[in-house]
């Protein structure tokens, strides 16, 4: 038996963030809680919901003391302020950290504390039980997709470690794909949060288990991806490129409920040990991790997956051999430096690294299984 979920209402394209705020007026919150992060108020993105909101007379309050990487204080603090200010609801506005704060505030509005208790490694998710406040999700990149996610990742005040919080009613009730909010976004972070959306789907396609619903999607998401993001990169006032983008990112999401697979397991150690891009991780090893599906013994389906995918790159840049090379030259044009040594990783480094790879769960859903040698085996390869 299989449980597919899918994903909730979705506003996309020029004039959603209006048409979003336009439906907020008739859902009478008392008070929105706005959670974003400090970057995006600095550079007036902000602005742009607040504004709406002001004009529509939807009271709100906003709570911008994020952390790059969310951490149990964060979530302490704005949940006091959801309280405090007598807020119903919540809008996430950003990318995944105001995101997964704004979920973990979720959970916290009307749970009590500790948060750690809740966390999905120790079957938190158990505990989630009461009807939690409405929750927005308003992002500005696009990649993640965690505005049609489910889970939160914080770090726990205790362990310093990442904790995941996952329940089916974190999922945002309304996202809003607005593309004029990621027009400002600079060449290298189009490139490195799109490939992020690209792995997404990447991943999921190749990942074992029956779910030919995020297999159609996944395939899908991978040509938006190949057809917009060059546009979205060499012009990032391409709002059509701009939206396709968007629309990618929540489709990657959306896939990777099938699973993802050993290129996140190996990216995810250099954001955490060397505060590395995710997106850019995720694409230092893109040509290798596939270099080593396809170097492995694989059976028919696997390898009409890998077929397919490459017959995607085929149409639009033919010549490659093979899919890791067509990957390869697909990262570089869009600008991408590959060597993991380029970016200060050093030969000594892959052995820990490979340790925390091989801890990762995501490599659990790759294709094929692996062991901490072969991922080992891919960090030289991408060395
Ligand atoms: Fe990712």
């Amino acid at each position: 038996m299989n449980q597919y979920n899918f994903p909730t209402i979705i506003l996309s394209g020029q004039g959603s963030l209006k048409e979003f705020v336009n439906r907020l007026k008739s859902k009478s919150h008392q008070r929105i809680l706005v959670v974003t992060d400090e970057t995006l108020k600095a550079c007036g993105l902000l602005d742009n919901l607040t504004s709406l909101l002001t004009d529509a007379m939807v009271d709100f309050n906003v709570f911008s003391e994020i952390h790059p990487n969310p951490v149990e204080s964060d979530i302490k603090k704005g949940t006091a302020v959801f309280k405090e200010t007598q807020c119903d609801s919540i809008i996430a506005l950003g990318g995944g950290s105001p995101m997964d704060a704004a979920k973990a505030i979720k959970i916290m509005a009307v749970h009590p504390s500790p948060l750690a208790q809740y966390d999905d490694a120790r079957g938190g998710d158990q505990l989630i039980t009461k009807p939690m406040p409405p929750l927005y999700a308003i992002p500005t990149t696009a990649g993640t997709g965690s505005e049609v996610g489910r889970s939160a990742v914080i770090i726990s005040s205790t362990t310093g470690k990442k904790a995941i919080f996952f329940h089916p009613d974190l999922i945002p009730d309304i996202a809003v794909l607005e593309p004029e909010l990621t027009v400002g976004l600079p060449p290298h972070i189009t490139a490195a949060t799109g490939i992020d959306a690209f792995v997404h789907s990447l991943e999921a396609y190749f990942s074992p288990g029956l779910h030919p619903m995020a297999d159609g999607i996944a395939l899908q998401g991978i040509e938006l991806v190949l057809d917009w993001l060059p546009r979205a990169v060499d012009d990032g006032q391409n709002l059509d490129a701009r939206e396709r983008m968007l629309i990618a990112a929540a489709m990657g999401a959306t896939a990777f409920q099938k699973g993802l697979g050993m290129i996140h397991s190996l990216a995810h150690p250099l954001s955490s040990r060397y505060n590395m891009h995710h997106g850019l991780a995720n694409a230092l090893f893109l040509p290798a991790g596939i270099a080593f599906i396809e170097a492995s013994d694989l059976n028919t389906d696997q390898m009409s997956r890998i077929d397919r995918v490459r017959s995607l790159f085929e149409k639009r840049w033919p010549g490659s051999e093979s899919l890791s090379q067509s990957s390869k030259q697909f990262v570089e044009h869009l600008g991408i430096q590959f060597g993991l040594s380029a970016h200060g990783i050093k030969e000594e480094d892959l052995e820990a690294l490979s340790r925390e790879a091989f801890e990762d769960p995501c490599h659990k859903t790759n294709m094929i299984s692996v062991d901490r040698q072969d991922l080992l085996s891919v960090y030289k390869a991408a060395l």
